[in-house]
């Protein structure tokens, strides 16, 4: 593998899944599989899981890992080209990440949707620029438009909750916020379902339908209710409007998870990728109730991450 930034990456999903099962039973098999290289993970945006679970899933495979929290620790950056830098910003991002390529074999970076731009949000102005001037592979720690680490942890999640002998019905369902979220996640989730062997469903409030880029032929559902009807898994998540880029128009109903909607479903196991803003998006009593497999997802991000440095790893050695 060469970069990873999109389930386009991976050449197989269900071997990569089962390669990262295989890492969770034993997570210490290969542990000088990195040795000598440096792993840089660059965060521009804030991070609890990524970040722990990307550290543990490096070390796992004996890799030195370089952990930068750029917005805080570096020098302001400038991301525009041929600007004069007379301002705030200290350092180009060209020159950062040709800095970054001196130190790391690989550089995996964090860089979110500014929801100010639709057009530079949705051509990915910043992960485009460590594409274009790392000379390392370049793993996307979330970007502007998908989360990769975080659905192949949610795939990893499915398939080992699900033992029945049909396509499980899965349902990616939009969930109140106080303020406008990116897409990414739910776009991202929707790319990986449409490769798995589920029956997908989006369900959404008028008004928030996901990128067609991203949806395609799924089945989109204004009516949450209707959608959860008979689910195996439902994933709970807000974003922002597409079409209207990055605001928030009023919803009437009420779009939180509770155990009264979860009735509806086929005794459903509750999935969010978290941080989740509880009593908002979903109940507490859905949070802590025992079809809640929340951690168990958080948990196989280490998993999720150390598959796919491992690949790469492969095609450094
Ligand atoms: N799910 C997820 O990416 O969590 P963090 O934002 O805390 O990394």
């Amino acid at each position: 593998m060469k970069n990873f930034t999109s389930v386009y990456d991976i050449d197989n999903l269900q071997e990569i899944i089962a390669k990262a099962l295989k890492i969770k039973e034993n997570p210490l098999e290969n542990p000088t599989k990195g040795k000598g290289k440096t792993i840089g993970l660059v965060f521009l945006n804030s991070s609890l899981r990524t970040r722990l679970s990307s550290q543990i899933a490096a070390q796992n495979l004996g890799l030195n890992v370089l952990t930068l929290n750029a917005a805080q620790e570096a020098w302001n950056l400038e991301f525009a080209d041929g600007t004069v830098m007379n301002g705030d910003t200290v350092e180009h991002i060209k020159d950062a990440i040709e800095v970054l390529n001196q130190y790391c074999d690989i550089i995996a970076v964090r860089c979110f949707a500014g929801m100010k731009s639709k057009e530079d949000d949705v051509n990915e102005s910043i992960l485009s620029q460590f594409l274009k001037h790392a000379k390392v592979p370049v793993i996307s720690l979330e970007s502007a438009t998908r989360h990769p680490l975080q659905s192949l942890a949610d795939c990893i999640t499915i398939t080992e909750n699900w033992t029945g002998n049909r396509k499980p019905k899965v349902v990616l369902t939009w969930a109140p916020h106080i303020k406008p979220i990116a897409q990414a996640v739910g776009n991202s989730f929707t790319e990986w379902m449409q490769q798995m062997d589920v029956d997908f469903v989006i369900a959404n409030p008028e008004g928030y339908d996901l990128d067609k880029n991203f949806t395609k032929d799924a089945k989109v559902i204004h009516n949450q209710d209707e959608a959860l009807k008979d689910a195996d898994f439902v994933y709970v998540k807000n974003w922002s409007s597409f079409e209207d880029y990055a605001t928030m128009s009023k919803v009437e109903e009420n779009w939180m998870l509770t155990n009264e909607k979860l009735e509806l479903t086929n005794n459903g196991k509750v999935m969010h990728c978290l941080p989740v803003r509880r009593n908002l998006e979903l109940s507490d009593e859905v949070m802590d109730g025992e079809n809640s497999i929340i951690y168990q997802q958080a948990k196989n991000r280490i998993f999720s991450a150390q598959a796919v440095f491992s690949e790469i790893l492969d095609d450094l050695n």
